[in-house]
């Protein structure tokens, strides 16, 4: 089959590869109808690269349609449509019994210290063969999956894979108190979408990017937006003014590592980029190299006793928070990868009869997988307006 492989810092190329075939009883084979490019695909191509190997197929937001199912599955049969959220999870663990599924003590990556494996996602997170292909083989396929019901094309459904979920668990852990207000750091896809959920369920949604489209696609949905080129000293003071001196109830930081304005984490990630993986790898996990301004805006901007949610990704070892003033603001801090599962529910009716989150039109480019390294690099450059890609197979 075609797949999309890491090879490098910078470097993925489509290449022919073994197709998938079940390995254990619990395994099913989906055919791959639809699969995304995501900005944590963006930390691998670059200032992770030193947990991937050449050769490994990247993606993490699939769909299609059952293939086959290994004799244990039960639940799921050839000719399902199906999306498979980015994590693989039992179902039955204390975890998953906890709904917290990207903990599951069946998958987690034990050698690494980390929660739950993810699809297409390094070493760290069991290095298991992404989404990004024209096959995906599932593990633990009875629980990893979410079945979609025929009609609506796949657009209407893929994000639940990673966006829709991760974005509603960012406005859940932000604990956005009635008639109150969130700001969201960072507009790429996973901001854009806690923007319109948070819009959705009552709150007054600010936001900051330093992207023009992404700035002008959350405006066009009401959000009143800051642009960090001009704000990029005086965000909390800007957030203040709009929130009678206070600051925001709420903060939802869509950035993660690497953020604009971060100067000398972003030279660790430079130089740890141009380490051999084996010197680059324990040195990562004891030194700081997150670029943390999104999250010192956070901290800045919320209000006293307020929640900051993190969805953006982090993987510094040894990062320097200001602890004085979190501790004396009372701040709440909530994070995590998102429980894709547990907020299916929640999600599925605002897709089933009508578009209330404008998922038909959210992607803003459509392309074979074969174009896979050119949407790379658009999407890391933030070239041609790119905001969110799909890929079909
Ligand atoms: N927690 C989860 O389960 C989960 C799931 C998916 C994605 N993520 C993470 O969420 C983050 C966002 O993902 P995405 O797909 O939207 O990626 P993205 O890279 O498209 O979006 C990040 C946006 O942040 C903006 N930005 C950069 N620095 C900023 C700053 N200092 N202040 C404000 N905005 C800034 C960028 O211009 C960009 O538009 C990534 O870190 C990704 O890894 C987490
Ligand atoms: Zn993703
Ligand atoms: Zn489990």
């Amino acid at each position: 089959m075609r797949a999309v492989t890491w090879q490098g810092k910078r470097d993925v190329r489509v290449e022919q590869v073994p197709d998938p075939a079940i390995k254990e009883p619990t395994d099913a084979i989906v055919r791959v109808t639809t699969t995304n490019i995501c900005g944590s695909d963006l930390h691998l191509y670059e200032p992770l690269g030193a947990f991937m190997a050449p050769g490994d197929i990247l993606g993490h937001e699939a769909m299609g349609v059952v293939e086959e199912v290994g004799s244990d599955v039960r639940g799921l049969a050839a000719g399902d449509r199906v999306v498979i959220p980015f994590q693989i999870s039992c179902g039955d663990c204390y975890m998953c019994a906890a709904k917290l599924y990207s903990q599951c003590e069946t998958t987690q990556v034990k050698e690494h210290g980390t929660g739950a494996a993810l699809f297409g996602y390094s070493k760290l997170y069991g290095e298991v063969p992404g989404g990004q292909a024209e096959f995906l083989r599932v593990p633990l396929a009875g629980f990893t999956h979410i079945k979609v019901p025929d009609g609506p094309s796949d657009e209407r459904f893929v994000y639940l894979s990673d966006v829709l979920p991760t974005a509603w668990q960012a406005v859940e852990y932000a604990a956005i108190p009635d008639g109150g207000t969130v700001l969201v750091l960072g507009l790429g896809p996973i901001g854009d979408m806690a923007c319109r959920i948070a819009g959705h369920r009552g709150a007054r949604v600010l936001a900051s990017d330093l992207v023009p489209e992404r700035l002008q696609r959350a405006a066009a949905r009401g959000v009143t937006v800051l642009d960090l080129r001009e704000h990029e000293k005086d965000l909390g003071d800007a957030v203040r003014e709009l929130t009678d001196g206070r600051g925001a109830d709420s903060v939802i930081d869509a950035v993660g590592l690497e953020a604009h304005g971060s100067p000398i984490p972003k030279l660790m990630q430079t130089l740890t980029g141009l380490l051999p993986d084996a010197v680059a790898q324990p040195l990562m996990q004891r030194v700081s190299v997150d670029r943390l301004a999104a999250l010192y805006t956070a901290i800045d901007a919320v209000r006293r006793g307020g929640t900051i949610s993190l969805s953006g990704v982090y993987g510094g070892a040894a990062d320097p928070l200001p602890m004085q003033v979190m501790f004396d603001k009372q701040i709440q801090l909530r994070m995590g990868q998102a429980n894709v599962k547990r907020w299916v529910e929640a999600i599925m009716p605002l897709l089933v009869d009508d578009d209330v989150l404008g998922v038909d039109h959210f992607a803003t480019h459509r392309l074979p997988l074969e174009d896979a390294p050119r949407a790379y690099e658009m999407f890391q450059k933030k070239q041609d307006g790119a905001i969110k890609i799909v890929m079909h197979p």
